[in-house]
């Protein structure tokens, strides 16, 4: 299997973001922060499709949205390796890598159990203290959530 058999798997699209290189097993996770249920717009997905640098990776193709590199910066927490690909006229306009943001507003739950934010409707907020390990401080309860304990609310 080659890198050319993956692209026949996922048409090319004219315009909009591709997000290339997530690993396979975080398709869903991508998909839930990013919103995407909630959007009108043609998107495509591929999962456990062969990559050279991976193994096996996912792929998400979203017609004519162009997001805020805040909001894709967002998935870096759980899909580092992502690549984000800018499509104008059928070609890559941009390309970019994903950064993990200094602070998490949402998105993932604290690890304490005890932490206000699992017991009253509060949005969690974390300092992310390392951003290579990916560890994220409480605003709250000061408790970290480091990567092995990452849940996405
Ligand atoms: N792509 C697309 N529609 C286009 C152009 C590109 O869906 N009109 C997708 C490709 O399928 C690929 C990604 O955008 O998944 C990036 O395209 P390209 O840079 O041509 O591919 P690669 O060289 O394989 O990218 P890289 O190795 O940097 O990930
Ligand atoms: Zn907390």
């Amino acid at each position: 299997m080659n890198k050319d058999r993956t692209k026949l798997q996922v048409s090319a699209i004219e315009s909009g973001t591709v997000i290339d290189h997530i690993p396979a097993n975080q398709l869903f996770k991508v998909i839930k922060i990013l919103k995407l249920d909630a959007i009108q717009n043609q998107i495509t997905f591929g999962t456990n499709l062969y990559s050279q640098r991976q193994g096996k990776k996912a792929i998400i193709k979203i017609s004519d949205v162009f997001f805020k590199e805040e909001e894709l910066n967002k998935i870096a927490l759980i899909a580092p390796t992502a690549k984000i690909n800018v499509i104008r006229n059928y070609e890559v306009a941009e390309k970019s890598v994903v950064e993990v943001p200094d602070l998490i507003v949402g998105i993932v739950k604290c690890v304490n159990p005890k932490c206000i934010t699992n017991h009253e409707q509060i949005v969690t907020r974390f300092t992310v203290i390392d951003k290579q390990r990916v560890e994220l401080k409480c605003h709250y309860c000061e408790k970290i959530t480091d990567q092995e304990h990452l849940k996405i609310s």
